[in-house]
């Protein structure tokens, strides 16, 4: 009986030892599981497991557990012991561990938002955070939000395009980063974003094919584009000749396209476009659009001063095509053989003079060419009759004159 006031001693005062000791890692990224486990030499005389942190008690087992902390987090950092009571022949003995220090970091800071603008009215918004070297191949999830609406969850990439960002596109924007398994997630500051629009400038007007030079049946592309201008923008396409309003467009975008399928010759004239997002209309400079068609089949005929072709006339060649585009070249042929050409600027076609000899009986034809692909005429079949002599000259060499 009288042992007990000594055990009662013994226990109160405790006993660091060397038979019980401690095993923890001394740094820990936050998310991370961290084991303090406590265990003597003979483990089967303890009785119970008393882990502290800091000197305040944790939990107190009655077997060999381990204490477990599953997501650390900084402010677990402390200073860890434990204390074990075993079993000493019959009396109960308290032995007690030194103090490790845990310190757990941060595996990455809040992250911070950036919202920088790219080319015309696009922006990126970036969240960004840094991982220590040593964790560098920790995944990250990234979320934006604005206001209360989810722009992208749990995304792996950290940042995101607006393509072309608008008055409603203003507000409070934020991001969240976390590990995949979202045991360490963090937000940013929110920062606001305010979209002013941008009053319409640099109104242009453009054709593809390029310079308003279409090929009649072939489609024409109006391209109206703003140098300036956000939001909707209404554009709208004109005939500065005519006033005719050809077509509009509202959309969301810097450039619209108005197409024209099929051109023809009544599409010629001075077109502009116009642009207007609601902070002023502006206007475009006119742009000449010239439709160039091929040249038609043409007609030749063969004019001479009488009503049957005589040997000394000289005889005029007309070649027109009635559809083409000038200039156009006229090319004369008698039998396969190039006589001359003549250019023609404008309709009515071209003119070629020739001195008449009797060699001359055969097959003539012309040819009409723009450039857009040359087109011959039907042959026409002459026969010249006679001779003529003036003054008792008779012509009866070859030869031909100018137009
Ligand atoms: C990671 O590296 C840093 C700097 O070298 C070091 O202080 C830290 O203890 C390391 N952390 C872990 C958990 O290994
Ligand atoms: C120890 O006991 C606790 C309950 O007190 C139990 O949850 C745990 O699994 C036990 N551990 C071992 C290693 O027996
Ligand atoms: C991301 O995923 C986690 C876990 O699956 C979920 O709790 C969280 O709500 C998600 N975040 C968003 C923004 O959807
Ligand atoms: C466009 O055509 C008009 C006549 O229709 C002419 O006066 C003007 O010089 C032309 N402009 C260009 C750039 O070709
Ligand atoms: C002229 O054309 C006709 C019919 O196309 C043909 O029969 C004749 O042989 C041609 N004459 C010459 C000289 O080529």
């Amino acid at each position: 009986m009288l042992l007990w006031p000594l055990l009662l001693l013994l226990t109160a005062a405790g006993v660091q030892s060397d038979w019980l000791s401690i095993d923890m890692p001394s740094y820990a990224y936050e998310g991370d599981e961290v084991v303090v486990k406590c265990s003597g030499e003979r483990n089967n005389r303890i009785s119970t497991l008393t882990y502290y942190k800091d000197g305040s008690l944790l939990a107190t087992y009655h077997n060999l557990s381990s204490y477990t902390i599953s997501n650390a987090r900084p402010s677990d950092s402390g200073s860890y012991s434990c204390e074990a009571n075993r079993k000493f022949f019959f009396v109960y003995k308290t032995e007690k561990t030194r103090s490790v220090w845990l310190t757990v970091q941060d595996l990455f800071p809040p992250p911070t938002l950036t919202i920088r603008p790219i080319e015309g009215s696009s922006v990126t918004v970036s969240c960004d955070t840094r991982l220590p070297w040593n964790r560098s191949d920790t995944q990250l999830h990234y979320s934006f939000f604005r206001d209360d609406h989810t722009l992208i969850s749990n995304g792996s990439s950290s940042e995101f395009q607006i393509p072309a960002i608008g008055k409603g596109d203003s507000g409070y924007y934020w991001c969240e980063v976390a590990t995949t398994s979202h045991s360490v997630s963090k937000q940013g500051q929110r920062s606001h974003v305010l979209v002013q629009r941008v009053p319409v400038s640099g109104v242009f007007l453009e054709t593809q094919p390029q310079g308003g030079q279409a090929l009649a049946g072939e489609p024409l592309v109006l391209v109206c584009s703003v140098a300036e201008g956000t939001g909707d923008i209404a554009f709208s396409w004109h005939r500065e000749d005519t006033g005719e309003h050809l077509g509009r467009k509202q959309q969301r975008s810097q450039r619209a396209e108005l197409e024209i399928p099929a051109v023809g010759e009544s599409h010629m004239g001075r077109y502009y476009c116009t642009a207007d997002n609601g902070h002023g209309l502006a206007r475009s400079g006119a742009l000449n659009v010239t439709v160039r068609a091929p040249a038609s089949r043409p007609v030749l005929t063969l004019r001479v001063p009488g009503t049957r072709a005589v040997v000394g006339d000289v005889m005029e060649l007309h070649c027109e095509a009635h559809r083409g585009s000038p200039p156009i070249l006229y090319r004369f042929y008698y039998d396969d053989v190039f006589l001359g050409s003549r250019s023609a600027t404008s309709g009515g076609g071209a003119s070629f003079k020739l001195f008449l000899t009797a060699e001359h009986s055969g097959n003539y034809s012309c040819e009409a060419d723009n450039g857009l692909g040359a087109q011959l005429s039907e042959a026409i079949t002459l026969s010249v009759t006679g001779s003529k002599c003036i003054q008792s000259t008779c012509f009866g060499t070859p030869g031909w004159l100018s137009g």
